[in-house]
């Protein structure tokens, strides 16, 4: 099994689709930024107010070298701006999670713990600088993508459902 590489925008739930594939397939599941976390021992937020974006992104860059030489048969759940390393299409089969910005949103302020959700992520706080990073990145996102689920209106489920179907026939 190749591994699979679960990108998109922050908030778009690419750890809540993570958690329903291994339920229902033989991968198991990794997310960069909890790699990062426990390498630091402190969280994402923190590190982006203790060190700023620029030493985030030397962390990302690192954990690429290290999906790419020892990760197999994963699913590795990734940050929102992890996309950028040099390598992701060596590490395994890019899925491109996509909505659009509005929907995220919605999405997030409909959660029950959104404020949890907002207050975590640094580049989330002011929602125009984020809506102008979305359509920078939306294209770089669909360039790369090996396979685009839309999860619009679909469940997390059936989107790990959909995934699946997908990553079976594009092997
Ligand atoms: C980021 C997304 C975050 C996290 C960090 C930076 C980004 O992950 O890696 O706050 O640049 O989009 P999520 O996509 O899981 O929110």
């Amino acid at each position: 099994m190749k591994n699979i590489i679960l990108i998109g925008f922050m908030g778009v739930g690419k750890g809540s689709v993570a958690r329903e594939v291994i339920k229902h397939s033989n991968y198991i599941a990794i997310d960069t930024d909890d790699l990062i976390e426990s390498m630091e021992n402190r969280k994402i937020k923190t590190i982006f107010e203790e060190e700023g974006e620029a030493y985030f992104r030397k962390l990302e860059k690192e954990i690429s070298l290290w999906l790419e030489k020892s990760v197999k048969d994963t699913l590795i759940s990734t940050g929102g701006g992890f996309y950028k390393v040099k390598n992701l299409k060596k590490i395994g089969t890019i899925v491109l999670l996509d909505s659009p910005f509005d929907e995220i949103i919605k999405r997030i302020q409909a959660h029950p713990n959104a404020a949890k959700k907002l207050k975590k992520r640094p580049l989330l706080t002011d929602l125009e600088k984020a809506k102008e990073l979305y359509k920078e990145r939306r294209p770089e996102y669909l360039a790369l993508a090996d396979i685009v689920i839309d999860v619009t209106n679909k469940s997390a489920q059936e989107c790990a459902k959909e995934l699946l179907k997908k990553v079976k026939k594009h092997a």
